[in-house]
């Protein structure tokens, strides 16, 4: 079969498409024909290099992907050979971006008739997310919050859960495009963070009382995003770093101000409430009140392509390749 690998950690042209041995399941596994593998950002990190603090024994050549959708068309010992035949969506320990993946049974989840499998894909793993992430923040009516990166994957999700939520909505995405985009999804506000005045103008959007900031980003932005935290009241959820950057918050400032930071991360979650988060996704996708955008769709030899995209940020919402 097809796999997109890299042998060497670098820049999106490393990824190639190899011809490798067809994987077989194990005990507890399915094998699916994939029709939609997500393009995550922890992949790209990955790729570049950039997480290898945190997983320092990656086989090389690895195959990366860790959110598929496809047909069951085989399974390994232990499991019900009923499954095959079935629609699912789920998480791979890896070797996603591939015509075959191996996918442990306990993350395959049914998938819902109604949903097509790029947008099943972008709820397993970003959905789950930004459900994940509001719930951190307890955001309800009386909050006025501010969405970093509100045209990505996550964020252009939380722009529309925040919504549902009842809160005010301020997003920050970067240029006419982006803007456009979180503006059409519900964002009361929308400013710039391409401009270097993004801060006084979301501070000034938001009256001067940012409660919640959802934070993507890291870096300098984040800093930004923290000041404007209302004294007693403001909250502040990590749960990513795009920018390759850690959040810079300082937390003397935590404390003298009274503000609450809260951490999210889909891996360092109990199997049970990741589920349950997967399924919320879905069910909440199946349902039409949660519309993953579908930025691009590509082939698996244009793998590269899509990493440079979002590295390069000319991504909006979901980036799914089609095997
Ligand atoms: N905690 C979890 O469980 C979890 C799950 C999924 C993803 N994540 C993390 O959440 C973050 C966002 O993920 P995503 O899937 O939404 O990614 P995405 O769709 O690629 O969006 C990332 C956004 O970050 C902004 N950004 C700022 N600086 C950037 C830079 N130097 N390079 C690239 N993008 C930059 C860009 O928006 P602007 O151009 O508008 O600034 C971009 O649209 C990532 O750090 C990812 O690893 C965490």
């Amino acid at each position: 079969m097809r796999a997109v690998r890299f042998h060497e950690y670098g820049p999106p042209d490393v990824l190639r498409v190899d011809e490798v041995p067809d994987p077989r399941p194990g005990p507890g596994e399915l094998l699916i024909r994939v029709t939609a593998a997500g393009i995550g950002f922890a992949d790209v990190q990955i790729r570049a290099g950039l997480m290898r603090d945190v997983l320092p024994d990656l086989p090389l050549p690895f195959a990366p992907g860790f959110e598929v959708a496809g047909d069951v068309v085989a399974v390994g010992p232990g499991v019900d050979p009923a499954a095959i035949g079935r629609r699912t969506v789920g998480a791979t320990a890896h070797g996603g971006y591939a015509e075959l993946a191996v996918l442990p049974e306990a993350t395959a989840l049914p998938l819902p008739a109604s949903l097509d499998d790029p947008t099943a894909v972008a709820l397993l793993g970003q959905g789950a997310t930004a459900i994940g992430v509001v719930e951190a923040a307890g955001l309800g009516p009386a909050d006025t919050v501010l969405v970093q990166a509100a045209a990505g994957g996550v964020g252009s999700l939380l722009v529309q859960l925040a919504r549902r939520a009842g809160a005010t909505v301020i997003a920050a995405a970067r240029g006419d495009r982006k803007r456009e985009l979180a503006r059409q999804l519900g964002a009361h506000v929308v400013v710039d963070s391409g401009e270097p005045d993004w801060p006084r103008r979301a501070g000034e959007a938001a009256g001067a009382s940012v409660t919640v900031v959802l934070e993507g980003t890291g870096g300098a932005v984040s800093q930004a995003a923290f000041d404007l935290l209302a004294p007693g009241v403001g909250r502040m959820v990590l749960y990513g770093t795009a920018s390759g950057q850690p959040p810079r918050i300082d937390p003397l400032a935590v404390y003298h101000r009274g503000l609450s930071v809260t951490g999210f991360a889909s891996p360092a979650l109990p199997a049970r409430r990741l589920t349950q988060l997967r399924e919320q996704a879905l069910a909440l996708g199946s349902s039409g009140v949660l519309r993953p955008i579908i930025g691009s769709t590509l082939a698996l030899s244009q793998a590269a392509e899509a990493h440079r995209g979002a590295e390069g940020r000319t991504t909006v919402g979901k980036t799914v390749l089609l095997p």
